[in-house]
């Protein structure tokens, strides 16, 4: 089928601001919009940038503003979003060029939650164990893949850009619940700040974007409650 693809592009060393360019391209109603990018760039004009490494849902590179809605390029197929497709990058964060953003603020976010498990215990001598309920606690939350499509739907993110944002609660999430990890009360206190969880307005754009299908809000309530219950 005929595809009319229309690209948000910007060259920082060309243009004052963004504009749209089309293109149209012959594609298989199940070719995914990475390949419609990938035909643009190898037969149409090379200089179209844009992220993507594993071209199967598992990096998180290429989440992009696809029809109106954050979703990854590899994931989403011409079939599911009909022959006029436009691409634009995430919102919400600085344009470097084309449909690449500079994602520096958003992992400094990731960062500052402390994403790894906090235990200075002695550990047994095979493994630190969990039973199957203490793993399913925080099992949604260990799907995320960072590619940021959440934080960059949130209007509370792009109100006030300081706000740590859904995929760090997310990740933060993946470790407070965690039975073998101690932080939990750190981390907390790291997002009771005012721009912490407080700055959720349920407003449930991030659970839409998600390409993992997290219930993100859920695990932003469940974090407040902590800080919360603790602080009671
Ligand atoms: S290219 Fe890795 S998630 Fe799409």
């Amino acid at each position: 089928m005929q595809v009319q693809l229309r690209i948000q592009r910007y060259d920082p060393e060309r243009d004052e601001k963004p504009r749209w360019e089309e293109y149209r391209i012959e594609a298989d109603p199940m070719a995914r919009v990475l390949d419609l990018l990938h035909i643009v760039k190898w037969e149409q004009d090379a200089s179209l940038t844009f992220r993507r490494s594993c071209g199967h849902g598992i990096c998180g590179s290429d989440a992009m503003f696809i029809n109106g809605r954050n979703r990854l390029a590899c994931k989403i197929r011409v079939d599911q979003l009909g022959k006029k497709i436009s691409v634009a990058p995430l919102p919400g964060l600085p344009l470097v060029k084309d449909l690449v953003v500079d994602m520096d603020t958003f992992f400094a976010k990731y960062r500052s939650v402390q994403p790894f498990l906090h235990n200075d215990t002695q550990p047994p001598a095979r493994e630190r164990r969990q039973s199957m309920a203490q793993r399913a606690r925080f099992d949604d939350t260990t799907k995320c893949i960072l590619c940021g499509a959440c934080t960059s739907s949130c209007p509370s993110f792009w109100a006030r850009p300081s706000y740590v944002g859904p995929a760090a609660i997310v990740q933060a999430h993946r470790f407070i619940f965690d039975s073998r990890d101690n932080g939990a009360e750190e981390r907390l206190e790291i997002l009771a700040d005012s721009d912490g969880v407080w700055r959720c307005r349920t407003i449930f754009n991030c659970v839409d974007a998600c390409p993992r299908g997290i219930n993100i809000t859920r695990a932003i309530l469940e974090v407040s409650s902590a800080i919360v219950e603790r602080r009671v």
